[in-house]
């Protein structure tokens, strides 16, 4: 092998290389608790997104506080709110009710609540558990 087949076959292993998947995305960690903050930031009705990212949503109405995924139980796409509370999926186009209820597909599945606590210190606290 000559110097020119040399770089010639170290380019194509380099470009072969740069094609490979990347990193899968980490699965959130089963059962994980997330401190919230007062439950007396909540005392509004409405959806609170601070979480999405976290993927959940705080939803205050009336006496009702409690969360729900913010992850599209179609292909989990992160969730957006809209204005009446409701929550729509930008990758496909599915809706769900404000109490996380399918109102139009793909998807299929409601949004699942999550397991919520009020610690000592009045803090809300989500469980966060794999789908
Ligand atoms: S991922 Fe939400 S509708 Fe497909």
């Amino acid at each position: 092998m000559n110097r020119r087949e040399f770089l010639i076959l170290t380019a194509a292993a380099v470009a072969g290389c740069s094609t490979t998947a990347p990193d899968p995305v980490s699965p959130a960690p089963k059962n994980r608790l997330v401190n919230a903050g007062a439950v007396s930031k909540y005392a509004d009705d409405g959806v609170y997104a601070r979480f999405r990212n976290q993927g959940f949503f705080i939803i205050r109405q009336g006496e009702k506080l409690f969360a729900l995924s913010a992850i599209c139980t179609h292909k989990k796409c992160k969730l957006v709110t809209e204005p009446d509370r409701s929550f729509s999926c930008p990758c496909h186009g599915s809706t769900f009710d404000p109490d996380g209820h399918v109102a139009e597909g793909p998807a299929k599945r409601n949004l699942p609540v999550l397991e919520t606590f009020v610690d000592e210190n009045g803090d809300l606290l989500v469980r966060l558990s794999a789908a």
